[in-house]
């Protein structure tokens, strides 16, 4: 049996003063916090009914990190499907506890990954029309992640076989080679993003706002905070997804993407779309030029004993386009 795969449901970074991450994204953004407890930040939009990202104080002289990306899967059996393909392939697991999720399976995957799988989940009411109880720009719930990795075909190859991504849209270099794929599981754009460079890394993590003016609205707050080099790029329009976008970084440098207005992939004959590399529209369709920090600068990954992931570089090479 193939694991059934509901969406990306959650991640957990590690972060050096969870202070300085409360101002963040409880204070700035606005994120629900749902717990504080085991030196960790528990947080969620208005439409999560689980906590979405756990922000773990990281050790003393530790770089900040993705301890992990998470799945949510349809039933238990998923998680012994996973168990059986592990073994089978040889990837490193174990089962971890976490708070709210008594059986996470935690694994990595075949690129380096860290991932983890739950089915069992602790959840909260929503705060979705609790209105007098949003605060900040209101983001609303987990929308995906986007991945920095050496090798996108394998990367899209091994999830479309082994857990049942479907592909949305997908970029190709000059000689046909995948630069950048979206996948999904959940019927959007995408749950996981996969874009060639060095890593495995995290690119960005997204959240999905109700519009493109509580976007608008992030830039104001930042700006009123003094905080506007917090803002990375955009806001803007993405030709990928079609969404209306904007880029964040945390105070560890973390990504964080604000999104909105993609479209549903659900239809049986829906045809993945293909961009060239060189088609600027394909970053954004205003012609905005992409500040070079984006395409250098990523999340580092756990190893799965620990310490950082060592990143390969990526399979292709070429300067991206439209850099400013
Ligand atoms: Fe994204």
């Amino acid at each position: 049996m193939k694991p059934d795969i509901i969406r990306i449901a959650q991640a957990t970074f590690t972060v050096s003063s969870l202070e300085a991450s409360k101002e963040f994204y409880v204070d700035l953004l606005g994120m629900n916090l749902l717990h504080e407890e085991n030196d960790a930040l528990y947080l969620r939009g208005v439409e999560d009914r689980e906590w979405t990202l756990k922000l773990e104080k990281c050790g003393d002289g530790e770089v900040p990190r993705v301890r992990h990306l998470g799945y949510r899967v349809r039933c238990g059996e998923c998680l012994e499907s996973l168990v059986e393909l592990a073994e089978k392939q040889g990837l490193p697991y174990r089962w971890e506890e976490e708070l709210d999720r008594p059986k996470m399976l935690r694994l990595q995957d075949p690129f380096g990954i860290p991932v983890a799988f739950y089915h069992e989940v602790k959840t909260y009411p929503w705060l979705l029309q609790e209105y007098h109880q949003h605060r900040g720009p209101g983001l609303q719930r987990v929308d995906h992640c986007n991945v920095r990795v050496p090798d996108v075909k394998a990367t899209l190859d091994w999830y479309g076989q082994e857990l049942g991504f479907r592909l949305s849209e997908y970029t190709v270099d000059e000689a046909g080679d995948y630069w950048a794929a979206w996948i999904q599981r959940r019927g959007g754009v995408h749950d996981f993003a996969l874009t060639n460079g060095a890593g495995p890394c995290l690119h960005h993590w997204a959240y999905w706002m109700p519009d493109a003016m509580s976007i608008i609205k992030t830039c104001d707050i930042l700006a009123g905070a003094r905080q506007p080099e917090r803002i990375e790029r955009g806001p803007g329009r993405h030709g990928v997804s079609n969404a209306f976008f904007l880029y964040i970084r945390d105070p560890d440098g973390h990504r964080i993407e604000l999104y909105t207005s993609d479209y549903v992939t659900v239809d049986p004959d829906f045809e993945p779309i293909k961009w060239l590399r060189d088609d600027p529209r394909r970053q954004t369709l205003w012609g905005a030029k992409t500040p070079r920090s984006w395409f250098e600068e990523a999340s580092p990954m756990e190893a799965f004993d620990g310490g950082i992931q060592p990143a390969q570089e990526g399979k292709l090479t070429g300067i991206p386009v439209h850099v400013i």
